[in-house]
This record gives C-alpha cells, structure tokens and sequence, in this order.
C-alpha cells in the first residue's frame, strides 16, 4: 500500500512535517525508477475518459483561452430516467482539443487503484480532505494565469512537461468563497510576489505547494497531464457546522429576539445577544463540540475502500 513515505522519499517525513508542511513548496524530481509508472500514462487516460457514461458537465470540464468552455459546447443531454443529464461526446471534445483546449477532470480520486492508493496515503498521514483533479494541455498553451489554490497542491507530472513558476506571495489562509475569488485568481504583482523558482516538471515528478502560494503553470510538450491531489484541513470555520446542531437543540437560540419597534428594543436585543454569545462560549469549550468537530475532521479524511466481490 503506498504512504507519504514513498510519496515523498528521498525527503523523510520529519523533515518535511519541520521544513515544508503548510510552509515551503517542495518539488521532488522523479526517482530512477519512476515511483507511479501506472498513475496517469496517456493509455489510462484514454480509458477513463473513454467511459463517457461516468463524467458529467460538473466532473468534466474544458478551457479555451483562459475562458471555461460551455458544456453545451461538447457535451451530449441524454435522458437518465426523466432527467436530463449532460455526457461529453468524444467528437466533439475533441473538436475543441485540436482548438487547444485543456481538458480538466475533476474528483478523479477513486477512479483507478493508483489515484485511490495516493488519495488515500495523504489522507491516512495528514488528516485532510483528499480530491484529486486531472489537468490536459497542450504546448504553448496556458489554462491558469499565475493563482493560489484554497487547498495544500500535491501535483504529480505523468506525461510531457511542463514548466512551473513559484512565487513568493501568498494569500493568507484563502478558502473557496467568492469573498477570495479575485485575490485567488487574478492577483495584483505585489500580492503574487516575486518569482523564486522555475523549473521543469517531467514524468514521475511531485510537487508539493502549500494552500496560498501562488504559482504557475505552461505546457513544454506537444501534450502534457498531471493530477493534482488537493487538501483541505479542518478550520475554525467548520466549527459551525457542528454548533449548529447542537444549538438547535436549545430553546434559547429559536426564541424570536426582542422586537425592535419596542423603545426599549434595542437594549434588550443587545442583552439577549451577549447572554446567547456567553452559551455559545460555553458550547464550543464543551466536550460535545470538541468530539463532533473532531468526528467531522475525521469523516472528511476518511480513506476509500475496495470492493471484494464476491465476498461479502
Ligand atoms: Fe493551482
């Protein structure tokens, strides 16, 4: 079964937990002997995408000069039962692959044993939220300007080569929220930063980028793939998710507030909101919240298993 340990071998993992987790990027250049010869090579490519049946409009996308092409454009609306469901049609995608579009397929973590044995190593070793996300494209052509991603970037090169850029700026702590969209993807210079690494990634190569960094990529070869596996950790924000069914249970937070067209209103609804702010306090330092969060964090970095058919 593969671990971080053959992830990131030569560098062991006391050192990449001190010097590079959350805090430098790290490329590791391919071994001699190539440690995913089987991860995404053109024939496995060929195949999965050739199952048209699993992809839809929101698994499978394509982009055209820097623009998201739309699934009008090459996908195929079939009938699922009374619904209408979008499927890329192999000809015309490949239309829009000779127009130089890059292919982008999303949430691919479980589609082969290789994508599910690393989704899973980086699952089991840091606690996160694992997907991965495939990334086309063809040389000279550019899908991404220089941007930062939500999530810590594991990217592993398997075909042609691409060259990437690494900046010194970073977006503090971004998270997907339109709030972040702009400094995420369109930065000003002096967010971006300065350049502090350009290199060659071939075959067998893995880069580590943590959440925030800005970098980017430009395809060398007539055509290049690499698969991104993205993690999210567990934030303060996330606490929310699991107050809000404990608060639910209490009376005190569905009572309507004080109505405001009562002169006295005001301070009362300045009371009420202190008094329900201090339970709040209360709640979050509980052992109960402390366990759901913890149990929420856990579920999210829960690994995939295999089928045994036809054991059961
Ligand atoms: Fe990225």
């Amino acid at each position: 079964m593969t671990n971080l340990a053959d992830i990131i071998a030569p560098i062991s993992e006391d050192e990449f937990f001190r010097d590079y987790f959350g805090e430098r990027f790290l490329h590791i250049p391919a071994a001699a002997t190539h440690k995913f010869p089987n991860l995404m090579p053109w024939p496995q490519l060929n195949a999965i995408m050739s199952q048209t049946a699993l992809w839809t409009r929101e698994t499978f996308l394509m982009t055209l000069n820097k623009e998201q092409v739309h699934p009008n454009q090459y996908c195929r609306v079939r009938d699922l039962r009374g619904e209408k469901a979008f499927t890329p049609d192999p000809a015309r995608v490949m239309e829009m692959v000779k127009r130089g579009a890059t292919l982008n397929l999303l949430y691919i973590d479980s589609l082969t044993p290789e994508l599910r044995g690393i989704a899973n190593a980086l699952r089991e070793a840091l606690g996160m939220y694992c997907q991965a996300n495939l990334y086309c494209s063809w040389m000279g052509v550019q899908a991404f300007q220089a941007h930062c991603d939500p999530h810590d970037a594991w990217v592993f090169h398997t075909e042609g080569e691409k060259r990437w850029r690494i900046y010194n700026g970073r977006a503090e702590n971004p998270i997907r929220h339109d709030m972040f969209d702009r400094l995420m993807t369109q930065p000003k210079p002096e967010e971006r930063g300065d350049l502090v690494a350009d290199f060659v990634m071939k075959p067998g190569d893995i880069l580590y980028i943590p959440r925030g960094l800005y970098h980017e990529a430009l395809a060398l070869t007539p055509g290049t793939v690499h698969v991104t596996f993205g993690c999210f950790g567990t934030v303060g924000l996330d606490l929310l998710n699991v107050l809000w069914p404990m608060l639910v249970r209490d009376k005190e937070f569905r009572t309507f507030l004080p109505r405001l067209t009562d002169p006295k209103g005001e301070q009362a609804w300045a009371k009420r909101l202190k008094d329900l702010g201090q339970k709040i306090a209360a709640v979050v330092g509980s052992t109960d919240a402390q366990e759901a969060l913890k149990a929420f964090a856990k579920d999210r970095a829960k690994t995939t298993s295999d089928y045994d058919l036809p054991k059961r």
